[in-house]
């Protein structure tokens, strides 16, 4: 089925470019064009819109007032801010109700690629409940503008390591928080990193940009989240549950892209529990609370309360922020008893990292313990292979890192 955008921007060279580039998406796209806010509601009043992408300076009403209106009155609609780097910099996180922030002038590919994947979130994510709670978030965090700096050169094609370590020195305190992390026992990296340059060379631009997605996300719960679990525990186990996926696609994948998708999954697999512990804090304290004294696993009770986990809660998320296919689907897979397929996948390493942490180094009396699924042992090789996985994570030397 055609997916339907509106385009909304008050300067119609803008939107004549739009038309333009966005052409050979004719077969794909239904898409509609607005000289205004007011007229953007109008044409979405009539008929569904599956994302808007919209100007945010423009006479009358303004491009974050616009996307207010549609968090209202259109929920389910996927909301792009368009806009030119300065005015972002102004607008900054003020501006709740946008999914992603996109730079003027922005290449085909990566609009293209932003638009698609987030709506594709819908795809790997069909719970309805899941939607209908994100919908109606109206302090969801945003990227923050490292992370956004870095994927708009990636855009433009194969950045230095240099260009991109220099973007991540000059925030000043988000290059100090990496080099702290790369330098921890989590990466066991054999030498000292110095600067950020020589962490991107030593890392890759990829897993450095989900670092600061991490560091980023952690720290915008930090004075949010009431705690019916402890956020130093959950960035200890996040860290821990990467450093294993590293260390099992190691031996499993040949494909760097792979590899560095399931340190990212791994990475941000629960960023769905910050969501909601943000977001429905009676229910999390009552879902933790039957955890504790039932000796319950998270994720069920979270869908017998909720109707939904944070495994679904931050995959759709992250699909919203663009990030990929594979890493999305791992993230929503992370607590699912059955494979997808028999082969070895991004989900089952992210699936496979999560539970032996949670055997090797998280030691909570009251939670349950959780046993691989036979099903899914048996997809990636029994359990052979999972106690030759667990050998090497033994000899990680994880377990003595101080939470952060
Ligand atoms: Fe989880
Ligand atoms: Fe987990």
């Amino acid at each position: 089925m055609k997916r339907t955008i509106l385009f909304v921007d008050d300067e119609p060279n803008i939107l004549m470019g739009l038309k333009r580039m966005l052409r050979p998406m004719r077969d794909k796209w239904d898409m509609l064009f607005a000289g205004s806010g007011a007229e953007g509601l109008t044409i979405m009043a009539a008929q569904h819109v599956d994302a808007v992408v919209s100007d945010m300076r423009m006479p009358g009403m303004d491009g974050p007032e616009f996307l207010r209106r549609v968090m209202k009155e259109h929920p389910d609609t996927i909301r792009f801010a368009l806009s030119g780097y300065s005015d972002q910099q102004i607008i900054g996180e003020s501006i709740a109700p946008t999914h992603q922030y996109l730079t003027k002038p922005c290449e085909e590919k990566q609009l293209v690629e932003a638009l698609e994947q987030a709506m594709d979130a819908r795809e790997l994510v069909p719970n309805k409940s899941v939607l209908d709670k994100i919908a109606r978030i109206e302090h969801l965090p945003v990227l923050p503008d490292v992370y956004n700096r870095i994927t708009n050169e990636l855009a433009k094609g194969d950045p230095s390591p240099k260009l991109i370590g220099d973007i991540v020195a000059r925030d000043v305190g988000m290059s100090a928080n990496i080099l702290k992390l790369v330098n921890s026992a989590y990466f066991g990296l054999p030498r000292h990193i110095a600067a950020p340059q020589q962490a991107v060379i030593v890392l890759g631009v990829n897993v450095i940009r989900s670092v600061i997605l991490s560091l980023h996300i952690f720290k915008s719960f930090e004075d949010r989240v009431r705690q019916s679990f402890s956020l130093p525990m959950l960035w200890g186990h996040s860290m821990r549950v990467a450093a294993i996926a590293r260390s099992i696609a190691a031996h499993e994948f040949k494909n760097k892209d792979d590899s560095d998708h399931a340190y990212i999954a791994a990475l941000l697999h629960d960023v769905g529990k910050l969501l909601l512990d943000a977001h429905c804090q009676n229910e999390c304290e009552r879902i933790y609370e039957i955890v504790r004294t039932e000796n319950r696993r998270v994720a069920d009770v979270e869908a017998e309360l909720l109707g939904l986990t944070h495994a679904e809660v931050g995959a759709y998320l992250l699909g919203l922020w663009g990030l990929p296919t594979a890493v999305v689907a791992a993230v929503a897979r992370h607590h699912d008893a059955k494979p997808t397929t028999r082969d070895m996948d991004v989900s089952a390493i992210v699936y496979f990292a999560n539970l032996l942490d949670h055997e090797i180094f998280v030691f909570h009396e009251h939670y349950a313990r959780i046993e691989p699924a036979p099903a899914r042992l048996e997809a990636v090789g029994g359990m052979a292979k999972y106690e030759a996985w667990k050998n090497g994570v033994l000899s990680l030397n994880l377990g003595g890192e101080e939470s952060q």
